[in-house]
């Protein structure tokens, strides 16, 4: 069953530390003339009102984005703000760019973007959102993983990033990303998960980390967004980084450590 819904926390520190780093990646990758590919195997709706009721109730944006954006943690330049610009300027002040749209905003014409998505509404808002150009499926992301891989062109990105509503999924993403990597060994395959106070992660980081000890294994901390809230903090496992993300990664680490 799919309760998960990305609406109650875009926006959230947890989105800040992902899409900062993705921008970032995606900006490293498209220095060059050659295309790319850009695959998302769980994208969510793309689009996200931080004045939405979703959003309000939680408070989650309130704490991330706006709180982050009042500290100038990012320059104007920086290519996570300039996504967030991109997408004000077409769906208004309030609007908040889903990974999909980090990544459209980022990438040119010669790239291809996949997307996955298996939730109907989910789905139906993210074929909206991202328009007729890009290739959407409604369908399961962890298979879409394996049969989008090796994507034309080769060089590029996996985005993966389950809701983790079942401890299966902590389990079953180092064997999904051993699969991945040997069928795509040029590409890079990110992973996000949450930091949780129970150590539900631990196992599944323990693992990654020994079967790819050359990735870039990155996580921040920061105060629960409720009292008692189980996330405390936010994860992003990176199969062959691109060159310059690990000086953003510590860029990050210095700001949440002050936060
Ligand atoms: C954390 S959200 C994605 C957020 C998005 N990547 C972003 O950063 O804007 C996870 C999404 O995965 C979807 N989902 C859950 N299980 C899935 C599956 N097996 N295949 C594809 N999508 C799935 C959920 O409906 C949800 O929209």
């Amino acid at each position: 069953m799919l309760s998960y819904q990305h609406a109650y926390h875009a926006g959230n520190l947890a989105d800040v530390h992902k899409h900062a780093l993705l921008a970032s990646a995606l900006d490293y990758l498209t220095r060059k003339d050659k295309p790319l590919s850009y695959l998302e195997t769980h994208a969510g709706r793309g689009l996200y009102a931080l004045d939405a009721a979703e959003a309000v109730k939680t408070g989650e944006a309130a704490a991330g984005i706006a709180r982050i954006e009042g500290l100038g943690w990012f320059a104007p330049d920086h290519p996570y703000m300039r996504a967030l610009a991109t997408v004000r300027a077409k769906h208004g002040p309030q609007a908040y760019p889903g990974s999909p749209l980090v990544a459209m905003a980022l990438l040119r014409d010669i790239d291809t973007i996949q997307l996955c998505e298996l939730h109907p509404q989910e789905f139906t808002a993210l074929r909206q959102a991202v328009g007729r150009k890009i290739t959407v499926h409604k369908a399961d992301g962890r298979e879409m993983a394996l049969a989008l891989t090796p994507p034309t062109p080769r060089r590029g990105l996996m985005l993966i990033d389950p809701s983790f509503e079942e401890k299966a999924d902590y389990v079953a993403m180092p064997k999904l990303i051993g699969q991945v990597a040997k069928k795509w060994n040029v590409g890079i395959i990110a992973l996000w998960y949450p930091v949780l106070a129970s150590g539900a992660q631990e196992g599944m980081v323990a693992a990654l980390r020994g079967a790819f000890p050359e990735a870039l294994s990155h996580e921040v901390r920061f105060p629960p967004a409720r009292e008692g809230h189980g996330m405390i903090g936010s994860g992003m496992f990176v199969v062959n980084p691109p060159f310059g993300l690990a000086g953003e990664a510590e860029r990050l680490s210095a700001r949440f450590a002050a936060l």
